[in-house]
């Protein structure tokens, strides 16, 4: 596991990709991009990631803000039900939780239209608690390195992979923030679906796939 952590680590200290969210701590606009991000590629968010901010900056302006006006910043983006919910989690916020944005794992899952994956981000970035990011590119990463052609989407896979993933962050010396987004960087432009760079990949070593001959084989998804 330290090999894997360590080269990780390294990798990541040397690619960073610049995002506006990085070293963000505002729970707030952690979650605004987590939402933004979640049917959407980092390209095609960030614009409104930057709008969202822009027209509103503290949780109490979107809670504020009218319906209408933030379904028509979300347009374009797809999937209008994330709009809808964002708005009814922020006036949550706003007046059951007299402002203050949860801060545990249980309370930020309870938000409407914030599921384990998006928990877990918000959790750690915003307060390096120790929750693992486990999203398609955490997948890959895991199923390649390790050689592990259990389905991604079944249930037994589900929980191999989360519980690979919890272990690899207690392995980590990263904090929880820079490691989950050390995975998903690693995942997104180095550990690609289609034409990874695995001549140069510096976990390449002990890599079971890539020893193995079977990148492009990793994930499995059991066919439907
Ligand atoms: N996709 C979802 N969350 C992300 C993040 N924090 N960084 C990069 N891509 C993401």
């Amino acid at each position: 596991m330290s090999f894997f952590t360590n080269q990780l680590k390294v990798w990541f200290s040397q690619s960073h990709r610049p995002l506006p969210w990085k070293g963000e701590k505002d729970a707030y606009l952690i979650w605004l991009s987590e939402i933004i991000l979640q049917q959407t590629r980092v390209e095609q968010g960030l614009p409104y990631f930057e709008r969202f901010r822009e027209r509103f900056p503290t949780v109490h302006d979107l809670a504020n803000a009218p319906e209408d006006t933030i379904m028509k910043t979300w347009e374009g983006l797809g999937y209008y039900s994330r709009a809808r919910n964002l708005h009814a989690a922020a006036k949550y916020i706003v007046h059951t939780l007299k402002g203050k944005f949860p801060s545990t794992y249980e309370g930020i899952r309870a938000l409407k239209g914030v599921g384990p994956y998006t928990a877990a981000a918000i959790a750690s970035f915003a307060y390096e608690l120790p929750y693992a990011v486990v999203d398609g590119n955490v997948f890959r990463v895991l199923s390649r390195f390790w050689g592990i052609q259990t389905p991604i989407d079944s249930t037994e896979g589900k929980k191999q992979f989360a519980n690979l993933a919890d272990r690899a962050l207690q392995a980590s010396s990263l904090a929880p923030s820079q490691h989950n987004q050390a995975m998903m960087d690693f995942g997104a432009i180095h550990c690609k679906p289609k034409a990874p760079l695995c001549s140069h990949c510096p976990l390449n070593g002990q890599c079971a796939a890539f020893q193995n001959k079977k990148v492009d084989q990793l994930p499995v998804k059991s066919k439907k």
